[in-house]
């Protein structure tokens, strides 16, 4: 039977991961699951948000399931998150956003991919007070060929096997010249090397804007860490919101597979929280391991029973418990 690293995590990642292992406990999916501590409920328990043992597991099994972690803000210990990404060196962050009959959104038939760079830029949180008195911040924005080669050339392959077949780099070189501009070059000479995609440049303001006019215009969309960052959140958001949206931060030989949302602490543990996003996570990590049609069968059934809209959770304008949403996937499952 294949192992599974579960890291739980905090806020309504114990609720939502645990509706998740019995969505595919039902679909009939053999994993052993190693539950490992992690995030805000770990360090308050033993001083430290990443503990020997979580790194241990991941190492072990290769592929991770996680619940979503707190970060504190402008301040505590760094993000577990970009810690993994970090040290397992999970360069892609996949973030597709579907629409899903049933969700209520101002868009229909949207069929995004964001891929996002995961390692470096700005996100990776070089930095320190500089100066007297705190009196000045400063960040290291390190952009690397190789590190926007290897991004841009994953965006290519996995546009090459869509229907559209289109790709939108996005940037900011008008302004940084030499980050971006690097990210932008890269881009542009490996467009050569895939004539058969539609390619094309696009500065991220105006991206923002044309995402929420016009998302149908776009397919899939590659570009630097932070950037990715926001934007994955506003094609969520195109989609009926954070709630249904999954993503996948993928390395050489390792894998990790997690909702886009936070830990929701303004609902956890009220038994509330749409499982959704980290459901559909798990078939993202599922279709990783090669277990396609289970992956499938489980989307099904969560689409299934959105669409009906009856056994929806309050985010979706239901009235659904996590619980009832959970078993209504899993009565559906075919
Ligand atoms: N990947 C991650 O682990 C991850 C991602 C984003 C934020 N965070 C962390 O989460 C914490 C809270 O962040 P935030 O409040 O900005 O964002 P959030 O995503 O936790 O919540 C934003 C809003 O969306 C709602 N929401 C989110 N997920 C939901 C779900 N599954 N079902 C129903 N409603 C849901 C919340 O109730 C809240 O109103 C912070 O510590 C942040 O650092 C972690």
């Amino acid at each position: 039977m294949k192992r599974v690293t579960l890291l739980p995590g905090d806020g309504i990642g114990p609720e939502i991961t645990d509706a998740t292992i019995k969505v595919l406990e039902a679909a009939g999916v053999k994993i052993t699951w190693d539950i490992v501590p992690g995030g805000m409920t770990s360090f308050k328990k033993t001083g430290n948000p990443l503990p020997d043992e979580t790194i241990e597991s991941f190492k072990k099994n290769k592929v991770l399931l996680k619940g979503p972690l707190t970060t504190p803000v402008g301040g505590g210990y760094k993000s577990v998150n970009v810690s993994l990404r970090q040290r397992f060196d999970l360069f892609v962050n996949v973030r597709p956003a579907i629409s899903i009959p049933g969700v209520k959104s101002n868009f229909k038939d949207i069929d995004l991919l964001v891929i996002r760079e995961n390692t470096e830029d700005i996100y990776s949180a070089d930095e320190r007070y500089t100066g007297p008195d705190r009196s000045t911040a400063e960040a290291t924005f390190k952009v690397t060929r190789a590190a926007s080669e290897r991004i841009v050339r994953y965006a290519f392959e996995e546009a090459g096997r869509r229907k559209k077949k289109k790709l939108t780099l996005v940037h900011k070189a008008n302004i940084l010249k030499c980050t971006s501009g690097l990210f932008l070059e890269v881009g542009a000479k490996v467009a050569r090397e895939f004539p058969k995609i539609k390619y094309e440049e696009k500065i991220v303001d105006n991206m923002c804007m044309q995402l929420v006019i016009n998302p149908h215009q776009f397919d899939v969309i590659v570009t630097t860490n932070l950037f990715g960052d926001i934007l994955s959140d506003l094609t969520a958001g195109l989609v009926g919101g954070l709630g249904v949206a999954p993503g996948a931060n993928i390395g050489k030989g390792y894998a990790m597979f997690e909702a886009v949302h936070g830990t929701a602490p303004d609902i956890a543990g009220k038994g509330v929280a749409n499982p959704t996003a980290q459901i559909l996570a798990a078939c993202m990590m599922l279709d990783y391991m090669g277990e396609t049609k289970n992956g499938e069968r489980i989307r099904s059934a969560v689409k299934s029973i959105i669409s009906k809209g009856k056994s929806v959770t309050k985010d979706l304008s239901g009235r659904a418990t996590t619980t009832q949403f959970t078993k209504a996937v899993i009565d559906a499952l075919e």
